[in-house]
């Protein structure tokens, strides 16, 4: 691991969790937790919490949780040595030193040298653009009306028509070869070594953090293609970034619009609407929705206007519709993109059709139609038997109704028809046998659930246990002899416990220090975050729940006597265990 363990520990004690996630989300304080509205997935009522005792995050709607740490990874998408410089840094902790070689260093820490070779290449770009060799650079992005201001704001730069001295300047930085390799800005070939770029103006690609993960570079005059992008590297993936998210992500408005190119996101935010988005030179990606909901709740779609841009909208349109974001589609013709059509008719003009976009389901009609030839009967009817066929993917009758109605509006068909239309075509695909799971009649699949059903129950009362001794640490007395970690007999649950009961026994119990010893396991770290929050009631108030905690303990004893019985190895331990067995009936846990 980078740092030692202590002074992981130091910076995530020195930070207060509800502190640093006040700074993000809005906490209410409810019994001894904090309420919010969850930053990992869209919610109108708050289910995520905040625990100062246990310094811990968890949502009881989408099942984020862990310590201070992962908090800041995941909202701010960054590694976990970043995490730790920004909260050291908040928390007046220094980190050490760590003292490396140059290449050392460079491989321990590769990510962040890219980053800062991609950083000096941005700022080289921007110098060259203001030098006599790049006027032609910068003229080209003056004649398409970029103020100033615009290209100092997204970093524009021109590499310039020698085609290595980025290479140059870079080598003469002290950066190796192999790094500048990777760094996708050089490449290396038996011919020599050469820039990626040149003769292009270009568009560093920042992410939400503002760092430069990659370029964009548009050629000067007509040569292909037209954009050249970065290739993948290290540190810059097409499909998790989208162009302007830095900027966009901090913009007020309640929606996105996500358009095609860089120029349009460009000229949309010098026109004010700060809120635009492109993906890179790549279709819009399940991964750009899920970013975008972290953000937002509806996407504007601004694309091209030709077929081109249709068919991206058409695709984009199911991928955020399951992302649970809501989709209108932006009408910009008689113009090509956002940034000719700001140019011609300007701000105004861009804001009333944003007004005017279209309910992107009613746009997929208006795009189905055109494949029909309506002056024709009977295509006409082929059409609107297919308007009804995708009527029915709504599955509620209350949304189905209101899309028949604005749809009959839009297209000039009769309600009641349309709706009839609906009904027969759903009542027909109905009848079909519809495909269900092959019944239960083997009683082998029978005993396999029920003792699925049963673990379940086992393992939810063992987390259950854990959450009320980390949230009622006094209650360890009570039940100290009677259940301890080696009734917690699965290996990962088997490990928490142990650490919970030392962490008891000698009173210094940590449940977000616990969670980082799992830190490197993504799957195994939300599963322990799951462990230490149980349940949502306050707990143990009252006579219901004290019983149910008494219960509890005994139910989890049980099932451990129950299994060792099982395995028991001789006749004397099996003796041992049926003792035990029956004292446990004779138990009587009571708390006040
Ligand atoms: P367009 O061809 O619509 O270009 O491509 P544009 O953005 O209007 O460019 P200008 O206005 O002529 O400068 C839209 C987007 O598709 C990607 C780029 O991201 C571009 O902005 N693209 C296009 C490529 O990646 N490579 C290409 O060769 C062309
Ligand atoms: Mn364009």
């Amino acid at each position: 691991m980078y740092f030692p363990e202590e002074i992981i520990e130091e910076v995530r004690t020195r930070n207060d969790i509800v502190d640093v996630i006040s700074g993000y989300v809005k906490l209410q304080k409810k019994g001894s937790n904090y309420f919010g509205l969850c930053p990992f997935h869209n919610e109108k009522s708050p289910s995520f919490s905040v625990s100062p005792q246990k310094q811990m995050y968890y949502c009881f709607g989408c099942g984020a949780g862990g310590n201070v740490l992962t908090f800041v990874m995941e909202y701010e998408n960054y590694t976990f040595p970043e995490a730790m410089k920004v909260l050291a840094e908040r928390a007046g902790v220094k980190l050490p030193e760590i003292e490396y070689s140059k290449e050392e260093r460079a491989r321990a820490d590769k990510r962040s040298t890219l980053l800062e070779i991609n950083k000096l290449a941005a700022s080289y770009f921007y110098y060259q653009l203001h030098q006599p060799q790049g006027k032609i650079g910068y003229d080209y992005f003056r004649n398409r009306a970029l103020s100033d201001e615009t290209i100092r704001r997204f970093g524009l730069g021109f590499a310039n028509k020698t085609s290595d001295d980025l290479y140059r300047y870079l080598k003469a930085k002290g950066y190796g070869d192999e790094l500048l390799k990777d760094s996708g800005l050089v490449t290396m070939e038996e011919r020599g070594t050469h820039d990626k770029f040149w003769n292009r103006v270009m568009f560093p690609i920042m992410d939400v953090n503002n760092r430069v993960i990659g370029f964009g570079g548009r050629v000067m005059g007509d040569g292909t293609p037209k954009y050249l992008n970065s290739p993948e590297t290290m540190v810059f993936d097409k499909s998790r970034n989208l162009y302007g998210l830095n900027y966009a992500r901090t913009s007020r408005e309640k929606y996105m619009l996500a358009c095609e190119g860089y120029m349009d996101v460009i000229a949309m935010h010098q026109a004010g609407f700060t809120n635009a988005v492109a993906s890179l030179g790549t279709a819009f990606t399940t991964q750009h929705a899920a970013l975008l909901k972290r953000y937002t709740d509806m996407v504007i779609l601004t694309y091209d206007s030709d077929g081109a841009g249709v068919k991206a909208a058409l695709r984009a349109i199911p991928i955020l519709k399951t992302a649970g974001i809501s989709t209108r589609v932006l009408n910009l013709k008689p113009y090509k993109d956002p940034d000719e059509f700001i140019k011609n008719l300007g701000a105004d003009a861009f804001r009333e059709r944003i007004e005017q976009a279209q309910n992107s389901f009613l746009f997929e009609i208006d795009v189905l139609k055109r494949e029909y030839d309506l002056g024709d009967p009977e295509q006409k009817t082929r059409f609107q038997n297919a308007v009804a066929r995708k009527l029915l993917e709504f599955p509620e009758a209350l949304e189905r109704d209101n899309y028949i109605r604005a749809v009959s509006e839009a297209q000039f068909l009769p309600y009641e028809d349309l709706k009839r239309l609906v009904n027969r075509l759903g009542l027909q695909l109905g009848d079909q046998p519809v495909k269900s799971p092959a019944p239960e009649t083997d009683g082998q699949q029978k005993e396999v659930r029920r003792k699925k059903d049963k673990d379940d129950g086992i393992r939810r009362s063992q987390r259950l246990l854990l959450t009320w001794l980390i949230e009622r640490p006094e209650l360890f007395d009570k039940i100290k002899g009677i259940v301890g970690a080696e009734d917690f007999r699965e290996p990962l649950y088997h490990q928490v416990a142990q650490m919970v009961f030392e962490g008891l026994e000698q009173g210094d119990l940590s449940p977000a220090g616990i969670l980082n010893h799992f830190i490197n396991d993504e799957e195994q770290y939300r599963e322990v975050a799951g462990l230490f929050n149980a349940s949502l009631k306050e707990s143990l108030n009252n006579e219901e729940q004290k019983k149910a905690f008494s219960e509890t303990v005994l139910r989890v004893r049980r099932h451990s006597l129950d299994e060792a019985s099982r395995s028991a190895a001789d006749i004397g331990q099996l003796q041992q265990i049926i003792k035990e067995q029956a004292a446990l009936k004779t138990i009587r846990i009571t708390i006040d």
